[in-house]
């Protein structure tokens, strides 16, 4: 018996609420387990995002989901938690509607709008069918993630408009935002566009890239409607920079320091305090 939930409810309430709940991307069991142990321990709802490539590397779709089940289980995780695809082929999220997620972001944002605005009524039809949440996407985020490389264009609030009437449960928008490290010429999301947007969305807006944006920006953002916010990034740095601290100090050497439950141990805890500021800064904490 599952335990995971779909993130219509949950994004409703944080949209309703200001706050956002923290979508952060899982890349194997040690990832999964930090991000649920601290959001038992912060007390809040989480969305764990997994993308395709990080899905082949963990074995397929069937192992991600047996993985958190599981995890929620045995670790007695009661908070709300989602399973989702993140930045889903229409294939992909086909695939995964029977496969234990409960939750798939279809990403279009790559195809001409007409496309993406049919695929989108599909998988809506196919998602609602099965108690499932959809998270679209149009405007593209800039940067690159899984080989999807974005030129960063912000979303058309018509276009917008046009994806909220197929009623998603929330909408993934281009506002100036970008996947991976910010690079020193950016300066700041767009926010006039935001606010157009998030009028014609009229629900949770979905903030990607959400590495390294300064924290009053992203706390702005939310009090404009931004109700999900995506990390990935900063978690990838905290973990290597802890294993490298271990390997270079020459810790690494020391013992039976070779013990993968060793060499990992000092990246899981760094993890779990990005992700534990993250719930502070989102808004999240305490309220599962
Ligand atoms: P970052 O890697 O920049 O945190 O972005 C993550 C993301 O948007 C996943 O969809």
């Amino acid at each position: 018996m599952t335990r995971l939930v779909n993130a219509r409810e949950i994004i409703q309430k944080a949209y309703e609420g200001k706050y956002a709940i923290p979508h952060i991307n899982i890349n194997n069991l040690e990832w999964a387990k930090a991000v649920l142990i601290t959001a038992q321990e912060k007390n809040s709802p989480v969305i764990l995002g997994a993308t395709g490539g990080a899905i082949k590397w963990m074995g397929g779709l069937q192992t991600v989901s047996g993985m958190v089940n599981g995890l929620m289980e045995d670790l007695n995780i009661t908070v709300p938690v989602v399973l989702h695809i993140d930045h889903g082929s229409y294939e992909l999220c086909k695939q995964a509607l029977n496969k234990g997620f409960t939750s798939v972001m279809y990403d279009g944002s790559h195809e001409p709008f007409a496309t993406n605005l049919e695929k989108s009524k599909e998988l809506a039809q196919l998602t609602a069918a099965k108690n499932i949440s959809l998270e679209v996407e149009v405007g593209t985020i800039g940067g690159e993630e899984d080989g999807i490389v974005g030129d960063g264009e912000v979303a058309k609030p018509k276009e917008i408009a046009q994806l909220a009437a197929l009623n998603p449960a929330m909408i993934a928008a281009g506002i100036g935002n970008i996947h991976g490290p910010y690079p020193e010429s950016w300066t700041s999301l767009a926010f006039e566009a935001i606010e157009d947007i998030s009028k014609a969305a009229g629900r949770g807006l979905v903030l990607h890239g959400g590495s390294g944006i300064p924290v009053e920006q992203v706390q702005k953002a939310i009090l404009m409607g931004v109700s999900k916010i995506n990390v990935n990034t900063e978690l990838q740095q905290s973990n290597a920079a802890a294993i490298k601290e271990f390997v270079i100090s020459g810790k690494i050497d020391q013992g039976k320091n070779f013990d993968p439950r060793k060499l990992l141990a000092g990246g899981f805890e760094a993890m779990k305090a990005t992700v534990a500021s993250k719930m502070d800064e989102f808004g999240s904490t305490n309220k599962a």
